[in-house]
């Protein structure tokens, strides 16, 4: 039985991940900015009372981070796998908005909190939950990027701050990939594909089943000289 941490695991891909580990027979740390309005994962709770534990985590507030390390520590000693899901991309899927990531309506505020969810959330979670990691079995840091954050393939201004985000999001977990490589934990990049939910909008290619098993079973094979990487949901390598 493995133990996972999951952010922002009320809906869309969080909860998908949280409903097959469950499935799986692994315990799940499920953190939402209000577990008491996330229903869907406190009628898993119901159903997996023993492997399921509600955590309150806003990803931007040090504080909240502070809190729901300590609150998995009341409950065990070590995880094996932290996966960094919770996202935002102003506007998506509602074109009106949209507009907020485009050339002549940008703003610092905009920028700001993009990056601070997106990018340096996802950082200090790992960083408080590091610990926990290195006490765990083959610690897994897992970040969900965006192919929207790859240099690469950047061939359109839209969405500005969504595609900077991932960016630094990888460059960030790049830093830490090399720093935490030979204490026996791995950290990757993946890009889920384009899934249904919230985020994605209806038109989306994937259903968010699939993606979050191919994400399992990337996590459930990682290797040594993975540490690093930033591939899809299928294992394929996304270029930087
Ligand atoms: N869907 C896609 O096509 C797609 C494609 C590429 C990458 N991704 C990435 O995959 C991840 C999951 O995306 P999704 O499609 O499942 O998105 P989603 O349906 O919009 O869900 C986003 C989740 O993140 C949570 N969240 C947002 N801000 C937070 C904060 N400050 N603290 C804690 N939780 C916060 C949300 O909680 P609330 O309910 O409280 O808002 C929600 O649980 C994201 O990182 C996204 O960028 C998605």
């Amino acid at each position: 039985m493995k133990r996972i941490f999951i952010t922002g695991a009320n809906r869309g891909l969080g909860l998908e991940l949280t409903r097959q580990y469950l499935e799986r027979g692994d315990q799940v740390f499920a953190a939402s900015r209000n577990p008491d309005a996330a229903t869907e994962l406190r009628a898993l709770r119901a159903q997996y009372p023993d492997r399921l534990t509600l955590i309150a985590l806003d990803v931007t507030d040090p504080a909240s981070i502070n809190a729901a390390r300590r609150a998995v520590e009341a409950v065990t000693d070590g995880l094996e796998i932290l996966i960094n899901n919770a996202g935002i991309y102003p506007g998506a899927g509602a074109d009106g908005q949209a507009a907020s990531q485009r050339l002549g309506a940008l703003t610092v505020e905009d920028a700001l909190s993009v990056m601070k969810t997106n990018a340096i959330g996802p950082l200090l979670v790992s960083q408080e939950f590091l610990g926990l990691l290195k006490a765990g079995q083959k610690g897994r840091i897992i970040s969900l990027s965006s192919g929207l954050g790859s240099l690469t393939w950047k061939a359109s201004g839209d969405p500005y701050h969504y595609s900077a985000s991932k960016a630094a999001l990888n460059m960030y977990m790049r830093a830490l990939a090399a720093e935490i490589g030979n204490q026996g934990l791995i950290c990757i990049l993946v890009d889920p594909g384009w899934v249904r939910t919230d985020m994605g909008g209806s038109s989306a290619a994937l259903p968010p089943s699939d993606s979050a098993k191919g994400i399992i079973r990337l996590a459930e094979q990682l290797h040594a000289e993975e540490n690093g990487s930033f591939v899809t949901w299928r294992g394929e390598p996304v270029p930087w």
